[in-house]
């Protein structure tokens, strides 16, 4: 902890010392000193700007400070505030979920487009799975978006699908289940949703991000197919016609995933990829 930290009496010296020592370490340290700042009054941001000659508690620069080094230690801001935002709504977060990524919101505007395009938004024999739904993110939106749904969270992880549950705890239409892939789970989906883990195992110890998030949520394997490729030939038997199986993959398995899923589905599937707003390849769609 620095000492100009813990001497600091005002929001404003606060919100400069933390910007100081976050410095080094963050892109955007004024951004997240003032965040976790709001975050541990419970106001808005506009609130420590509008209000920056107010006195802080020494309770209130010690638990600040705390934050603050835990921040420039690397623990992403997500974490520290327990929430991040997602397509239009701010989910709870821990680590022991992945931190959902604005790339992911694509598995969802697909879906959506899908379900329009069948006519089918107040459909209640839709049937929606989300395998490894982590957080909850893409289940919990399209329970929401979605509400005479029927919507299946599933998850390997006991500890993600608690939060998954908060995440999800006013949507009637949504249910969780812990369990492999798709093994052990009856009848068939119209829709199947996916963000499994997708990255090679070796890739993992250069990344910045594994250092914080669940390993189970990243590690695809040793080519960062393994779940994929298990996913594509579980899911045939799990599909109804019309059905739509929408993936996200890494930049650079495009080629794989879509030859993986020509092989598990054969000639009756539409498969197509998706670009993300980078313009990568992000999502693999098959379509029955
Ligand atoms: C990349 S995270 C994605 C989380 C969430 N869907 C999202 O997009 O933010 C992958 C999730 O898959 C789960 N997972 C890993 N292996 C699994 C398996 N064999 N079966 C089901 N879920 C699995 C992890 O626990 C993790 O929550």
């Amino acid at each position: 902890m620095t000492t100009d930290l813990l001497g600091a009496r005002t929001v404003r010296k606060a919100l400069e010392a933390a910007t100081a020592q976050l410095s080094p370490h963050s892109r955007t340290p004024q951004l997240d000193a003032q965040l976790i700042l709001a975050h541990l009054l419970n106001q808005r941001r506009e609130y420590l700007i509008a209000h920056d000659d107010m006195a802080l508690s020494l309770d209130q620069i010690v638990a600040y400070a705390k934050l603050i080094e835990q921040r420039a230690r690397g623990m992403p801001i997500a974490y520290l505030l327990g929430k991040q935002a997602f397509f239009d709504r701010e989910l709870i977060v821990t680590p022991q979920v992945l931190i959902p990524r604005p790339e992911t919101e694509l598995i969802v505007e697909r879906a959506l487009a899908w379900v329009e395009a069948q006519s089918r938004q107040s459909d209640p024999t839709l049937r929606i799975a989300d395998v490894g739904t982590g957080s909850g993110a893409i289940a919990v939106t399209l329970a929401a978006r979605l509400p005479s749904a029927r919507v299946l969270a599933t998850d390997i992880s006991a500890a993600a699908l608690q939060v998954a549950q908060r995440n999800g705890q006013n949507l009637p239409n949504l249910r969780y289940m812990q369990c492999d892939l798709l093994s052990g789970i009856g009848g068939q989906f119209d829709l199947i949703c996916a963000n499994l883990p997708y990255i090679a195992t070796a890739e993992l110890q250069e990344l910045e991000v594994a250092k914080f998030e669940p390993l189970l949520a990243l590690d695809g394997g040793a080519d960062g197919l393994a779940l994929i490729r298990a996913l594509l030939q579980q899911a045939p038997s799990h599909m109804t016609t019309p059905g739509l199986l929408l993936l996200e993959i890494g930049a650079e398995q495009g080629e794989a995933v879509c030859a993986a899923a020509q092989e598990a589905f054969g000639e009756r599937a539409q498969i197509s990829l998706h670009k993300d707003r980078a313009g990568l390849d992000r999502v693999l769609q098959v379509a029955l």
